[in-house]
């Protein structure tokens, strides 16, 4: 059975049972607490908190999916028979409708009786109960009354059998799981509690507190496609399956490709530069922070192997070639679509690393043998752009040694980097790195700075003006500004039209002609929201916050709760242009645009 196969059967599987086939989302996630989609109920949080509506979005209280996940937390795994950074999720979902019985017999029959995977090979987890939530004893009795004996089935704790939530809150709940020949495959998991991430740390009065019962209790499951595939194709690795084996060719070269023997190198460098190419795809460009600073580590890693491996130079070409032509024409086309562009960022960074790397090596070997702290690997990595495990390698090479806790020294002083400049305008001139870095704004120069403001402030506009064209259902979902564009997220159902996006862009225009006067005043929260300022309701605010206005104070175009920077008058914007519409997952779309 070829992936292609195995995607459909899933797909219609569940769609004869009363299921929505919904799309993929974006790996950026309209979740700010967190880097990636890392599993398919991601998109889907609103539908079982309340906030959204499935029938009205798409039509059914079911849905199921593929969708592209990605997982940094695996990166040190990867290399062995089953873990990956990226993956695809096959998932079906329930929103307030059916529930463990439905849910678990669904995953019985797809496995048992679809797939044909004999009884025998198959064992199931569920959860054991703890202080906070109780043992989850229906889902015991309903894996009993379809055959499973007992001796087939595991206890698991909270580390295992618990699920969520994704980000600071979300949906959570009890989960049962699926293994096949020892591997777990299929992840059903049971949201019937709203939780945020202190109630691991809660003691169990407290705890119990954070688990609040879900508005709509729901199914999420979760199966990895790629370990499915390395079943259903009977390979003892996840490199030997149809998605991974003519990359695995590339690198090797047809002649000598032998499947016993692909190496660690050789499934490095599949596995990261799979995960760069979607990660381009979807918009993510290196650099040191979020996003850029996963990409980038991938990259320099994957090329760092290639470089190790002696792999001629067109190698990222070919490589970019089978996964967009060979692997996911049918799936992915927009990677056949983007390729030039992808093998440009590929290129660009690969071009800066060895710059980086020669800059590097003679400043390592400047400093001499004495042991190498983590906080010294850290403002290397803050000038050099090195990634750590570069760092180790070129400490390795010139036989330094690396102080205790190392690597723990060099997150902590990484994420204290992190709290400094997510903390506001930070302003550094004359070093190295972006002089504005606030999360969703960044600029690395002055003349940066100028034209970040600029759009800035153009954002502002363009919510009013979504608000005004679309409705006051429209509400930010997210943001983030570069020298070059605005990118900007909002709720609503579904496209806008040509006409709708014409009307945006002229408003927003028309009001930059006006040369509105733009003011900030400070004021306590209550009061900002009384006089009418939109917050972006995912962020908590200080008690006293700043508030931005354009127009006059009392019949004002647009008002936020905002930190800056803006602009002080509108006419300096320029002319605003939106260069694209699309959907990020269900309910959310995002706008890019530029001003010129
Ligand atoms: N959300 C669950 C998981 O990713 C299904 O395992």
């Amino acid at each position: 059975m070829t992936h292609l196969e195995i995607r459909e059967k899933f797909l219609k599987f569940f769609e004869e049972r009363g299921h929505k086939i919904v799309p993929s989302s974006s790996f950026l996630p309209n979740d700010p607490s967190v880097l990636f989609t890392t599993a398919g109920m991601q998109q889907f949080k609103p539908y079982y908190t309340g906030e959204a509506d499935p029938i009205k979005d798409f039509g059914s209280l079911n849905a199921v999916s593929i969708q592209k996940s990605m997982r940094t937390s695996d990166i040190d795994e990867v290399g062995d028979e089953s873990h990956l950074t990226f993956f695809e999720m096959l998932g079906n979902f329930s929103f307030g409708n059916y529930w463990k019985k439905e849910a678990i017999q669904y995953g019985y029959d797809f496995i048992i009786k679809e797939l044909g995977v004999p009884i025998d090979r198959i064992k199931i987890s569920v959860f054991k109960g703890d202080e906070q939530v109780p043992a989850d004893l229906e889902s015991l009795e309903i894996w009993r009354s379809l055959g499973i004996t007992d001796e087939k089935i595991i206890f698991g704790e909270r580390g295992d059998n618990f699920w969520g939530p994704t980000g600071n809150r979300g949906p959570c709940g009890p989960t049962t799981e699926i293994y096949i020949d020892g591997l777990e495959v299929w992840n059903i998991v049971f949201n019937e509690y709203f939780c945020d991430s202190d109630y691991a740390k809660a003691s169990s009065d407290e705890g119990r507190k954070h688990f609040l019962p879900l508005a709509k209790r729901g199914i999420d499951t979760g199966m990895g496609l790629e370990r499915l595939t390395m079943i259903l194709q009977k390979k003892s690795s996840v490199f030997e399956t149809d998605l991974f084996v003519p990359i695995i060719e590339e690198i090797r070269g047809k002649n000598l490709y032998d499947l016993e023997k692909n190496t660690y190198a050789e499934r490095i460098i599949a596995d990261h530069l799979r995960a760069a190419i979607f990660l381009i795809a979807d918009g993510v460009l290196p650099s040191n922070v979020t996003q850029g600073y996963v990409l980038r580590r991938l990259l320099r890693r994957a090329i760092r192997y290639v470089t190790l491996l002696k792999l001629p130079n067109d190698i990222y070409q070919r490589v970019a070639h089978v996964i967009a032509h060979d692997i996911y024409d049918m799936t992915y086309p927009e990677l056949t679509e983007k390729q030039k562009e992808i093998l440009e960022v590929i290129e660009k960074e690969k071009n800066k690393f060895e710059k980086t790397l020669v800059g590097a090596r003679k400043g390592f070997k400047q400093r001499g043998k004495k042991p190498l702290s983590g906080k010294e690997a850290f403002d290397f990595y803050q000038s050099w752009g090195l990634p750590i495990e570069q760092i180790k390698e070129l400490a390795i090479e010139l036989e330094v040694p690396a102080e205790q806790d190392f690597e723990k020294n060099f997150e902590n002083a990484r994420k204290e980097h992190l709290a400094i400049s997510a903390h506001g305008a930070e302003k550094k001139f004359g070093g190295h790195g972006l002089i504005l870095d606030t999360g969703e704004l960044k600029a690395g120069n002055e003349e940066e700075l100028a034209r970040v403001t600029r759009l800035h402030t153009a954002t502002h506009l363009l919510h009013a003006s979504l608000r005004k064209i679309l409705g006051e259902e429209v509400h930010q979902a997210g943001s983030d500004i570069t020298a070059e564009r605005l990118r900007f997220d909002f709720t609503f159902p579904r496209k806008m039209t040509t006409e709708e996006i014409k009307k945006v862009e002229e408003l927003v225009n028309e009001t930059i002609t006006q040369n509105l006067p733009v003011t900030m005043q400070e004021m306590p929260y209550e009061e900002a929201i009384k006089k009418g300022a939109l917050a972006f309701f995912k962020l908590k605010y200080p008690p006293i916050v700043k508030v931005y206005t354009v127009g006059p104070n009392d019949a004002p175009f647009s008002r936020e709760l905002c930190g800056g920077p803006h602009v002080t008058n509108t006419g300096v914007i320029g002319n605003f242009k939106i260069v694209k519409e699309e959907s990020i997952s269900a309910g959310t779309r995002r706008i890019r645009a530029i001003v010129e």
